[in-house]
């Protein structure tokens, strides 16, 4: 059942890959730390009176779990799912199947690169889509994604 107020609280997550920020591919990613991302995100909500959960797994399994865990606590998910976005409907149902609203994000523009970062099996069914700011989209998915879930925005 929903709450009748939901928990200012938004769960973060980051997929396969993402614990290499700073040294993975510094001429796309930039050379910030994945410790960066999760200040800058919980900063940015700290701003609305929201806090974050961080959660960072090479393991699509593992991603299941802490967005099905969200659902029991959490009022929406920011998450970038490195490349399970283009792989998994796994994902995208875990997604779905709690019916917290989310934003996506990715720090590179997926579209101005290989074809096969081209299509997503989130982005129909997310509120909120930042792609190419490097990790600053981070903040503005947040931003965003809060504003949704306060009735400041429609995403
Ligand atoms: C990424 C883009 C994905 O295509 C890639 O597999 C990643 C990172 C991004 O943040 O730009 O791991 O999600």
């Amino acid at each position: 059942m929903r709450r009748v107020t939901p928990p200012r609280r938004l769960l973060l997550v980051n997929g396969p890959n993402l614990n290499l920020l700073g040294t993975r591919e510094p001429g796309i990613y930039g050379s910030a730390t994945l410790a960066d991302v999760e200040r800058l995100t919980a900063d940015t909500a700290a701003a609305y009176g929201f806090e974050v959960r961080a959660v960072q797994s090479n393991h699509e399994g593992a991603l299941l779990d802490a967005i099905h865990e969200a659902a029991a606590d959490c009022a929406g998910i920011v998450i970038n799912a490195g490349a399970y976005t283009h792989t998994s409907v796994a994902l995208r149902d875990a997604l779905t199947g709690v019916d917290l609203p989310f934003a996506e994000v990715h720090i590179s523009d997926v579209y101005a690169r290989e074809e096969f970062r081209h299509h997503s099996y989130l982005t129909d069914v997310a509120v909120v889509h930042v792609v190419g700011e490097g990790i600053d989209g981070y903040a503005t998915a947040t931003r965003r994604l809060i504003a949704v879930l306060t009735g400041q925005a429609d995403g």
